[in-house]
């Protein structure tokens, strides 16, 4: 019998996005109204909002251990991914037109890549081992003396899987250029400092960590040459012209502080509940797999995949209990293609087809866990009791 429709909800997609804290909703209210000024006006209205900007400005460099006149900001992670990539190698297309990335990034980085390479720029696709981690020799072999650009995430959105970005600095570095990293997913769950990575460009998005939507932020290296995309005013440097949304500024500013205060006990917190529910997972519901690496991943996303069910199918019967998961990136979910990123790793495609992504936020508890692991079980039981591949592995 299907379980009664829960009344409560459960929200485990804090990847896909997350609720505006009521700290950063706070901070950034006045910048809508009495503290309305544009940051390029002179007068007083301006000058208010230009040091409410600076300062979010400072806040964030801090954050990542850069510096202020390193950060610009723009509408999100993929205005960010886009600037760094199209910025880089715009700037640089005299020395050469090649550009290395990997087969897992999130679509800001793969769909802009393709992009170019319809404009006759050469991209490498790096590819993953079955933890979807780069192998470093791939990334040598792949090296031209027309690479302009390398482009690898810091952390997965779909398996939470980390890649070993400084090590690809050493390699980077010896060679001169530029290393981008999509650390969207990263910023707020693990120590984010540009130094120790040893990158050149990174991208920030605010709505991942409690922030709000439309507001995001580039590092660039100081000395890094790169284009603006856009043109039309001098803010930002000229790297990124357009009125800046003071507030939007602010709240980012303000969730990424937030989130560096309390990341030790929050990322302890919310790995213990990630582990709950994997562990109750496996404990409960056979045929079951975990995708992406065990150990270096990001303490809030489990992908794993339920043998003989679809992930879709899973995903809305669990929506009618109230429970909010996904099946992959919020970008491609609604399309029912398989995850590039499960492909990219090898996993086999009647394996691909049954995977969710958990990703835990800071309100969830280990009561949700549990309840969330309950339904799932029943679902799961009930939806392999219509499949015909199920029953004849049972021997039914
Ligand atoms: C890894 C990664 N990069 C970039 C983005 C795009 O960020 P935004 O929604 O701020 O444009 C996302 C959002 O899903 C993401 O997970």
């Amino acid at each position: 019998m299907p379980r009664k429709r829960k009344t409560s909800s459960i929200y485990l997609d804090h990847a896909s996005t997350t609720p505006v804290r009521p700290e950063v909703l706070e901070a950034m209210l006045p910048y809508f109204s009495e503290t309305f000024g544009n940051a390029s006006s002179i007068h007083k209205f301006g000058q208010k909002a230009k040091k409410a900007l600076e300062d979010a400005r400072e806040i964030v460099a801090e954050c990542i251990g850069a510096e202020a006149k390193e950060i610009y900001f723009m509408s999100g992670g993929t205005e960010s991914d886009n600037l760094a990539i199209k910025g880089i190698v715009h700037a640089h297309k005299n020395k050469g037109r090649h550009l290395i990335t990997s087969n897992i990034e999130h679509h800001a980085v793969l769909d802009c890549c393709k992009y170019l390479e319809d404009g006759a720029y050469e991209v490498t696709y790096l590819p993953v081992d079955r933890f979807g981690v780069i192998d470093l020799q791939a990334i040598e072999k792949a090296m031209q003396p027309e690479t302009v650009l390398i482009s690898v995430m810091l952390a997965n959105n779909e398996t939470g899987t980390l890649q070993p970005i400084s090590d690809i600095a050493k390699i980077t570095r010896q060679r001169g250029v530029p290393l981008h990293t999509d650390a969207v997913q990263a910023i707020g769950k693990i120590p984010v400092d540009v130094d120790e990575l040893g990158v050149d460009l990174l991208s920030i998005s605010g709505h991942k960590i409690y922030g709000p939507k439309g507001i995001g932020a580039l590092y660039v290296r100081r000395g890094t040459k790169f284009d603006p995309l856009l043109h039309g005013g001098h803010q930002e440097r000229q790297k990124r012209p357009s009125t800046e949304s003071v507030a939007s500024i602010v709240g980012l500013a303000k969730a990424m502080e937030l989130a560096r205060e309390e990341m030790q006990t929050s990322s302890r917190r919310l790995a213990d509940l990630r582990d709950r529910l994997e562990r109750r997972i496996q404990e409960r519901i056979p045929h079951t797999y975990l995708n992406g690496h065990p150990e270096n991943r990001l303490p809030n996303i489990l992908n794993m995949s339920f043998g003989f069910v679809e992930g879709e199918s899973l995903l809305l019967t669990l929506d009618m209990q109230g429970i909010a998961v996904s099946t992959g990136s919020a970008c491609t979910s609604g399309a029912t293609e398989p995850s590039h990123v499960l492909r990219a790793m090898g996993v086999a495609a009647a394996v691909m087809q049954g995977s969710l992504r958990f990703s835990l936020g800071r309100d969830n508890t280990e009561e949700e866990i549990d309840s969330a692991v309950e339904s799932l079980t029943e679902i799961v039981q009930r939806l392999r009791q219509m499949s015909p591949l199920y029953a004849e592995k049972m021997g039914r």
